[in-house]
């Protein structure tokens, strides 16, 4: 693959054998990895002896810990060889195993080792890397930095001091306020435009009630009761910019950016509220305000910047929006899924690679891990969103809410819900009849269906009529019918099913 081919690509598999298998040495500008880990754990059972015990890699990444089997023996016998990439790394991890032992912090490094390993051989000589952790881990990983980076290119500890509430109910301990982000350099040449902010506090903007950018300046109107020098020149200036006389008591401030250090407590972490535009639903997502940053400290436009463990995609954004290339990896479809829709608002339609591209790839996908099948079929139609448990929804495999006129009363418009089932495997009329049960179920109450197979059905089915018995449903004068059978061969020939538009993609509406 070339670097073209390469760059603005979203990749559905495991970031180990995705780098290995598609990203060529130092080509990369900038790494950005959050990799999950589970900071509510309680930090003794990850140092419980669990030797012993296998996990695969897939299950690993939804449960969000780590457990001491082939994966992470393998991991630490090949660093130990002669093919070592950094044979330190080797004896480090080796050593931490013999002090702690075989558990999940260790599976964990040995992990995060071969990874890094991996990250350092696509990096530039001039290039940087930032390992967004918490203090679960993050004095093993810095370690494991110096002995895969050098110590030498040690650069800075960020702390991210983040607003939300504190992790933790426990009244016997201080509670945890923040992240730790290890950035580190190739080489001692590399990329920085120092950051500046604005020293100006939520509360202070609330306070002064406009907040306007002009020029490149930060400037704050508001108003004060009391006489002076500055209230005089404010008057002024609100005069020359504005052309209009100031009342009595307008001011204006004007807010010179200080260098941004490294203790970062202007940007609050994304809240889960629908209410918050940024939100996708993703747990553990963080604010584009900060990749943002580090992407513009540490990249020029039209650099590379990769996520190994790009999530709902933040990162990915924030190169889109700056002007960067990128690649993004992930192991799960619920994360693709949503980095695509993500980049769809955005007008951006990435190359996805790893995930099903035809009738046969499906199939192989979802004889492979079904509920990532599950994941990429649901995400296939519009403003559909993945259930992220696997169990335990009713059968619901994915939802979508849109907005559906009620014509009438005060508010007049009311949340209308689709879901989605699928079904990989055999499937016939007693999965229409148990779709349309879940439709009806109160706490469901689903408006309209989407039944979602691999096969069409055979020409003695009842599945068909049987769905067209549920009804049609009018929706702002538009009539859909109430539970639809979709398969994965119309996805691949470009029919969908008939579904109102969702909630935040009206805009498409427009184009
Ligand atoms: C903490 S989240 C990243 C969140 C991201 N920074 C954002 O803002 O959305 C970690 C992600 O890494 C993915 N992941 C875990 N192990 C992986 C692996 N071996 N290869 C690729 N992705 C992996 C998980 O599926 C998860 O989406």
């Amino acid at each position: 693959m070339t670097t073209n081919e390469l760059t603005d690509t979203l990749f559905f598999g495991d970031n180990l054998s995705v780098m290995r298998e598609h990203i060529p040495d130092e080509c990369i500008d900038l790494i950005y990895l959050d990799p999950p880990y589970n900071s509510n754990a309680d930090y003794n059972v990850l140092f419980e002896d669990e030797s012993g015990r296998v996990a695969p890699s897939q299950l690993l990444a939804y449960e969000d810990t780590w457990h001491w089997g082939y994966e992470s023996e393998l991991a630490l016998t090949y660093l130990l060889t002669d093919q070592s990439p950094c044979p330190e790394a080797g004896m480090l991890l080796d050593s931490l195993v013999r002090a702690l032992g075989t558990n999940q912090m260790t599976a964990y490094l040995s992990m995060m080792t071969v990874r890094l390993c991996e990250m350092r051989r696509v990096l530039k000589q001039t290039g940087s890397i930032y390992v967004h952790c918490d203090p679960t881990a993050s004095h093993y990983l810095k370690i494991m930095m110096d002995a895969i980076f050098g110590a030498e290119h040690y650069r800075n500890e960020i702390i991210w001091h983040y607003r939300a509430s504190a992790l933790t109910s426990a009244k016997n301990i201080y509670p945890r306020k923040h992240d730790t982000l290890l950035f580190y350099t190739k080489s001692s040449t590399w990329t920085f435009h120092r950051p500046r902010q604005d020293d100006v506090s939520e509360q202070m903007m609330r306070r002064w009630g406009r907040y306007l950018e002009d020029d490149g300046r930060t400037v704050l109107y508001g108003s004060i009761k009391h006489e002076s020098n500055e209230e005089e020149r404010s008057r002024k200036r609100i005069e020359r910019r504005t052309g209009r006389v100031p009342q009595d008591d307008d001011v204006a401030f004007e807010i010179k950016p200080s260098r941004t250090r490294s203790v970062w407590t202007d940007i609050p972490e994304v809240r889960q509220s629908h209410k918050y535009k940024e939100w996708r639903g993703f747990q553990t997502q963080k604010p584009l305000k900060l990749l943002e940053r580090i992407i513009n400290a540490s990249s020029n436009p039209g650099d590379i910047v990769l996520d190994p463990f790009c999530g709902c995609g933040t990162a990915i954004q924030a190169a889109q929006s700056t002007g960067r290339l990128w690649i993004g990896i992930d192991i799960t479809h619920l994360a693709i899924g949503l980095v695509e829709s993500r980049l769809a608002e955005v007008g951006v339609s990435p190359r996805i690679v790893g995930a099903p591209h035809d009738f046969g790839s499906a199939q192989e996908l979802a004889r492979r891990d079904p509920f990532q099948f599950e994941s990429w079929a649901v995400t296939r139609l519009d403003g559909f969103r993945p259930n992220r448990v696997q169990r335990g929804d009713g059968g619901i495999d994915g939802r979508m809410h849109f907005p559906k006129p009620n014509g009438a009363g005060q508010r007049q418009i009311d949340t209308g819900v689709a879901i989605a089932q699928v079904k990989s495997g055999r499937w016939g009329v007693q999965d229409v009849r148990q779709l349309i049960g879940t439709m009806d179920d109160p706490s469901v109450s689903a408006d309209l269906g989407v039944l979602i197979v691999m096969q069409p059905p055979s020409s003695r089915s009842h599945a068909p009529a049987t769905a067209a018995r549920a009804g049609i449903v009018r929706i702002d004068g538009h009539s859909y019918p109430r539970v639809q059978i979709w398969t994965v061969a119309d996805y691949f020939d470009g029919r969908f099913p008939d579904l109102p538009i969702a909630f935040g993609r009206e805009a498409r509406r427009l184009l």
